[in-house]
Formats: structure tokens, sequence, C-alpha cells
């Protein structure tokens, strides 16, 4: 069976999207940045501080190469960078059928204001940071996604069952 891959912006929901539909398919869940935060025994701000944004970008890659090499079935939550990597979003398609968690530059300000947990948003101006990104990211996301679900203003019983919809039996 395919993997259900949930991809988008910080903020998103992705992972809570992705342990509330784990529950609902009867499916194991996995997100790539636990995954890699339980590998290297530190925090993803840790790692950016120590090792940079580049160690972190080949984690997430090896971590989807090991996916592919175990069995499917799986949904998969995948940090907000990954599929800016073409052989990231190569590997998603491999791996099953992408979701795009779509949501605007507002909601993300507004559910991400106070975290301090992303590297990529803290310092000056992180509303102007999220919509700059949000533009530059977009034809990563769309190009990787198989799905776009509109998350804005949605509760996440909405949300599932758009994503329980679509997805291939
Ligand atoms: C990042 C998103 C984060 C995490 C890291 C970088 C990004 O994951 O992987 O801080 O580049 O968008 P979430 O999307 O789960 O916040």
């Amino acid at each position: 069976m395919r993997d259900i891959i949930l991809i988008g912006f910080m903020g998103c929901g992705k992972t809570s999207v992705g342990v509330r539909l784990s529950y609902r398919l009867r499916r194991p869940v996995t997100d790539t940045d636990k995954e890699i935060e339980r590998e290297e025994k530190r925090s993803i701000s840790d790692i950016f501080a120590a090792d940079g944004e580049a160690y972190f970008r080949d984690k997430e890659t090896a971590y989807l190469r090991r996916l592919l090499r175990q069995g499917g079935g799986r949904i998969i939550s995948v940090g907000g960078g990954l599929p800016l990597r073409e052989e990231n979003r190569a590997l998603l398609h491999e791996l099953g059928q992408v979701f795009y968690l779509r949501a605007g530059a507002q909601t993300i300000y507004e559910r991400l204001k106070y975290d301090t947990t992303r590297p990529l948003l803290q310092g000056e101006d992180p509303r102007g940071k999220i919509g700059k990104m949000l533009a530059e990211r977009e034809a990563c996301y769309l190009d990787a996604a198989d799905v776009v679900i509109d998350v804005d203003g949605k509760d996440f019983e909405t949300i599932l069952g758009e994503i329980e919809q679509c997805a291939a039996k």
C-alpha cells in the first residue's frame, strides 16, 4: 500500500493532521522532523545552530530514502522545507500520494507568532518572512502535490474528511 504524505508550510497543520489521520485510517504515522530530532538526540533549532541548514536538509533526504526501503501504507508528515529539493519531490512521489495542506500567510502568522522552535522564522519581521517564503515555495509545493487541500478556516474534521475522500483506495 502506498503512503499518504502531508506537505506544506510551517504551521499548516501537517503533524496534527497526520496524527489524527493515523487514528482515523488505522495506519502508522511518522514525522520527518520528529524522526530526525530523535536520531540526532537534539532539537531542530540546535541542529540548525550547530551544523547549519544544509546538514539538516541532507538528513531529510536520507530519511526519505530509508522510508522508501521500508514498507508503505503509512501517514508521513514532512518538514515544511523538505519539498524544496527536486530530489525529495521525486522521492515523495515514489512513496505515495502527496497532499499539500495550503494555508495563507496570515493563518500561519497567527499560529506561529509566539513559536520559538522554527529557526527560519526567528528575528525581525516574521510576518514579512512568512509571506516571502510562502511565495518562493508555492511552486515547489504545487509541483510535489497530487492533491491540494485549502485549510484556512477549516476544522480538523473537515480537513480529514477531504483527505479521506481523495485518498487512493
Ligand atoms: C522548516 C520547517 C520545519 C522544520 C525546520 C525547517 C522549513 O518543519 O523542518 O524548522 O524550512 O519550512 P515544520 O514544517 O513541521 O514546522
